[in-house]
């Protein structure tokens, strides 16, 4: 089959990687990719969201099978667009990617809080206010218990939940969000709901909308500094499989989030095959969805799909044809860890260009995931983001797939980089 990547992050780095162990994989395509997919595809440049070239794209290249990395395009309806006929013109082709409508569980924030309570999915209470009703949204937030979090309603690049210690500060974000549009549309809605403790971990999920197979789970760490101090970033490095994601708890995730979210997208005749990620909180042993996101995560995915041992082009097909409930799901044994090495300065202003040394590949059996890179004139490699690469290794245990990966960080280097020395800490 040939294959069609869309994105050039860490995630698809590993995706496409993934890919081309399938021996369905005849030729694969990453559009617009990066300095790592070129090593193992051939990148095209197309925009991701210029879905009409990406359908001509797909009719030229006898594309068979459309993957969609990030959620923008998702968001934005390139999948009712390569399943429609478009200037005459029809692709009958795979898309992994839900439908725009049902993309929204990501998309809105007060959509998927609302589809939670549809269906009785376990997450925290929560009201939502525009700027009709604005003063009553600042009694709500004046009356609520603290912490008390904020969410801009819509897409945000990651920057649309803040969590107040005070009310004063809320009522603040709560009005620089809707009266002075700090996110555009994206917070002209916003979303109050209670804080919960616990400890985050995502569920990984494929699913065609009626039924889904569980292709992973992570525990990622957000914060900059170690001990996990400090400003959020995209994520800093992961883990799996986590400790305490023991049989009883993952039942719980099934029972309680996972099939009640798959039936009710049935049940509201929603166009789902692709890839369900959800954000959970557990919470004393109850898992509870923080969020959900219509595609695989980043760094999640660069230590999820090194453990999955089945064919991820197989599942794709059986996504299609019916048969994904009859599939057999398996993982490598061991553990995995991803550390991420950043720019100087990310989260905040950071530098690019800095030319990357890298280790020789054959010296380790570590990964080596691309994501903030690019290649300038000269041919060097060089940063091209704050989070610059992502190194993925197995072992018996998570503190020594952990130790792997930082070895082969040791052997990278690039001006002002960093990455923590501590993923993994609490295991
Ligand atoms: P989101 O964009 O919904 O993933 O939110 C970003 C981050 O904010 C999450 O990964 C959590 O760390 C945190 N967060 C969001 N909602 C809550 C909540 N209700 N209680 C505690 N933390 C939350
Ligand atoms: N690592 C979080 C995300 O991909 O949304």
């Amino acid at each position: 089959m040939n294959i069609l990547l869309l994105g050039s992050g860490g995630r698809e780095h590993a995706m496409a990687w993934k890919m081309t162990q399938s021996h369905h994989c005849d030729k694969l395509f990453i559009a617009p990719g990066n300095p790592g997919t070129a090593l193992i595809g051939t990148n095209v440049i197309i925009a991701l969201t210029d879905f009409e070239a990406i359908q001509n794209f797909c009719l030229e290249q006898n594309i068979d099978i459309v993957v969609v990395g990030p959620e923008e395009p998702l968001v934005k309806g390139i999948t009712d667009f390569l399943t429609a006929t478009n200037n005459n013109k029809k692709w009958n082709g795979i898309v992994v990617g839900p439908s725009a409508n049902a993309a929204q569980l990501e998309g809105s924030k007060a959509f998927s809080k609302a589809f939670m309570k549809r269906h009785q999915i376990p997450t925290a209470g929560y009201a939502e206010f525009t700027l009709n009703n604005f003063e009553e949204g600042k009694k709500y937030i004046a009356q609520h218990s603290l912490p008390v979090v904020l969410k801009a309603d819509g897409l945000a690049a990651g920057k649309g939940v803040v969590i107040s210690e005070t009310h004063d500060e809320a009522l603040q974000v709560f009005e620089s969000m809707i009266v002075d549009k700090q996110f555009g549309e994206a917070s002209s809605k916003v979303v109050i709901e209670e804080f919960l403790k616990g400890i985050e971990v995502s569920v990984f999920v494929l699913t065609n909308g009626k039924d889904y197979q569980i292709i992973g789970h992570a525990k990622d760490y957000k914060r900059i500094g170690e001990g996990d101090t400090g400003l959020n970033t995209g994520g800093m490095g992961c883990v799996t499989p986590v400790p305490f994601m023991d049989e009883l708890f993952m039942q719980k995730v099934e029972s309680k989030i996972i099939q009640p979210t798959v039936d009710g997208l049935e049940k509201e005749n929603f166009i789902y095959n692709g890839f369900i990620f959800f954000g959970l909180m557990n919470c004393n042993g109850e898992p509870y969805v923080i969020e959900y996101n219509c595609r695989l995560g980043d760094p999640e995915t660069e230590v999820v799909l090194p453990r999955l041992e089945t064919d991820l082009v197989s599942l794709f097909a059986a996504m299609d044809n019916g048969t994904l409930a009859d599939t057999n799901i398996t993982f490598h044994e061991g553990s995995f860890a991803t550390v991420m090495a950043v720019s100087g300065g990310y989260p905040q202003d950071y530098e690019k260009n800095k030319i990357i040394h890298l280790p020789d590949a054959k010296t380790n059996d570590s990964l080596i995931f691309h994501a903030g890179t690019k290649q300038n004139e000269a041919g060097e490699l060089v940063t091209n983001g704050g989070r610059v690469l992502a190194v993925t290794s197995q072992s018996d245990t998570i503190t020594l797939a952990v130790e792997k990966s930082k070895a082969v960080l040791e052997k990278i280097s690039f001006e002002g980089m960093y990455y923590r020395r501590d993923i993994g800490w609490e295991f």
